[in-house]
């Protein structure tokens, strides 16, 4: 049995397989051939945070797999009232045949699959938000971004950074990623990811000067500068972020048919302007709907794995 949890995890082999698996799901799903690959499956979807397209991506993706979701909510479960996620780990894989979780620190989503006896699914954590890159890959492939590329991601070092350090380092291809100073990904990460690296031979470039980074790009992407549980800190960090807007003038260094990835929900005037962002709408929803996609590849891929 395998969980999906961080793309460390993952194989460039199978990371390939996934998306490929996603590729032919949403091609039969576009036919409106709804295979039930998971009948009578129920998914377990525990969220600590906020969401619209997790959720809604992985309740329509299961139900279209034949299959059903259950949303629950940390304020409904006794979760939110100290019963520890071990507990409520025995409980639900007892009950459910996979789970979802988005949750604060990644040991937590460990600790959770440790005690789990089905696969659970990264929903995204502080650390992660391994589907995301799925999605975003997908849509790399389908705009004809996936054959060595070169990615820059501008804005906070984040769980989307260390995504994308992950995808990057795994697939070999180039990854610029432009933060301001102090903003920089965790240093075990990105040692992780250099390491990979030098297996895959991907080129990943740590730089504090967005132009650097965006000059003659194939794709451009960024992420909110405040994410959820950070809102604290928002005054702070609109300041240090001066500067890290991917606008008109940012976009134009990267190359003419170069496209804009957002994993959403994006913020104007912060990390995009408007006008970048609608210019490149099409891409960006592409994007969101391809959560739905690659995550049905991703969900079967796991129910594959439990009988090998
Ligand atoms: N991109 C993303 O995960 O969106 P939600 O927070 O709406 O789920
Ligand atoms: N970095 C953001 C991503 C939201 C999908 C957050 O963690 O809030």
């Amino acid at each position: 049995m395998r969980h999906f949890l961080s793309l460390k995890d993952y194989s460039k082999d199978e990371i390939l397989k996934i998306i490929e698996l996603a590729q032919k799901i949403k091609e039969e799903a576009k036919r409106k051939e709804f295979v039930p690959y998971l009948q009578n499956q129920t998914l377990a979807m525990i969220f600590e945070k906020s969401s619209t397209r997790t959720r809604v991506s992985f309740e329509v993706g299961i139900y279209q797999l034949g299959g059903i979701g259950l949303f629950l909510s940390k304020n409904d479960l006794q979760l939110g009232r100290g019963e520890p996620m071990k507990d409520t780990a025995r409980v639900i894989s007892r009950m459910c045949d996979m789970v979802m979780i988005r949750t604060f620190e990644q040991e937590k989503l460990e600790e959770f699959a440790n005690f789990s006896s089905v696969p659970v699914i990264n929903g995204l954590t502080n650390e992660y938000h391994p589907v995301q890159l799925m999605a975003d890959y997908l849509t790399m492939i389908e705009y004809g971004k996936a054959n060595d590329p070169i990615v820059a991601y501008v804005g906070d070092g984040n769980n989307m950074a260390h995504s994308w350090l992950m995808l990057a380092s795994k697939l070999g291809f180039t990854l610029r990623i432009a933060t301001p100073k102090g903003y920089e990904p965790k240093e075990e990460i990105v040692q992780n990811a250099l390491a990979f690296a030098k297996e895959s031979g991907a080129k990943i470039e740590f730089l504090h000067d967005p132009k650097e980074a965006v000059r003659d790009a194939d794709v451009v992407t960024t992420d909110t500068w405040i994410s959820m549980g950070q809102e604290e800190e928002k005054e702070k960090r609109l300041k240090d972020f001066r500067g890290f807007e991917v606008n008109d003038s940012l976009m134009n260094l990267a190359k003419k048919d170069a496209i804009f990835l957002h994993c959403l929900p994006a913020y104007r005037g912060y990390e995009v302007s408007e006008e970048v962002f609608e210019a490149h709408a099409k891409e960006i929803f592409d994007e969101a709907e391809n959560r739905l996609h690659a995550q049905k590849g991703i969900m079967v891929w796991l129910d594959r794995q439990r009988s090998k």
